[in-house]
């Protein structure tokens, strides 16, 4: 096998065709790069999605023709790219974050990209953001990236259908976490916050759903997919 004998699998050879896969297909440009960069130097953690997974966001994205996307979980803005550069002009996307720091790097990054004015960086739980977008009939959103702290997932996804419309899609990352998942006794409440929503996800008459693993830079991982189909 080529690729210097990765042919033992595992993240070298995930990593590997990662980088093949993203220097043909998902290239980032120097936006994208300079995100990236701000994000390790401000000391974010790395756990922006990989390009080809950002690009994938984006396809989604426009396959659902979306004009409004809420995404829970900003950190430095790297998948907000990848999911407000899908939107129409006068599209919007509107990001929730916890942490100031994060915010406040996604901003740079987003005015850096030329996104700004589509983009709204909202700072604090999100639960908060999410009860008020409620309060304030401020959905449907046409498209919701749930990505920010995994035990909070199944009222995120409860939110998400209260600020849907039939034909909403639904897309949550890190719901494999390596296999840790498949632990009904784990006492990571990450992995219980994940079971649970895809638990509920499964049992939710207004959805249907599937779930993907995904290999790559960003080592077993995966996404669920829902697509809302039914009123509340
Ligand atoms: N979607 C980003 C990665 C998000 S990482 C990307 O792919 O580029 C998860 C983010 O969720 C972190 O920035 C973290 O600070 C944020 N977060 C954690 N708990 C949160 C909460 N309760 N409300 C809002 N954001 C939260
Ligand atoms: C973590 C969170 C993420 O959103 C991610 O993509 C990877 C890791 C984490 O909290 O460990
Ligand atoms: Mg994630």
């Amino acid at each position: 096998m080529g690729e210097g004998g990765r042919s033992g699998g595992g993240p070298d050879l995930w990593s590997a065709v990662d980088r093949y896969l993203v220097e043909r297909l998902a290239p980032e440009d120097a936006t994208l790069e300079a995100a990236q960069r701000e994000s390790r130097e401000a000391g974010l953690p790395p756990h922006e999605v990989a390009p080809n997974q950002g690009k994938l966001l984006g396809l989604l994205a426009r396959l659902a023709r979306a004009h409004r996307i809420l995404e829970i979980g900003t950190l430095a803005g790297y998948s907000s790219i990848w999911l407000a550069r899908a939107l129409p002009p006068e599209g919007r996307l509107v990001t929730l974050e916890a942490e100031p720091l994060h915010a406040e790097v996604a901003r740079r990054n987003l005015e850096r990209a030329g996104l700004a004015g589509r983009v709204e960086v909202c700072v604090g739980p999100a639960l908060d953001a999410l009860a008020q977008l409620v309060a304030e009939d401020g959905g449907p959103f046409d498209l919701v990236f749930i990505d920010a702290d995994k035990p909070r997932n199944p009222e995120y996804l409860e939110y998400a259908l209260k600020l849907s419309r039939v034909g909403t899609l639904l897309v949550a990352d890190n719901v494999v976490r390596e296999g840790a998942i498949l632990d009904a006794g784990s006492r990571d409440d990450r992995v219980q916050g994940i079971r649970t929503f895809l638990e509920r996800l499964a049992a939710e008459p207004r959805v249907t759903a599937t779930a993907i693993q995904t290999v790559g830079s960003k080592g077993h991982d995966g996404f669920a997919i829902a697509l809302v189909t039914a009123e509340g």
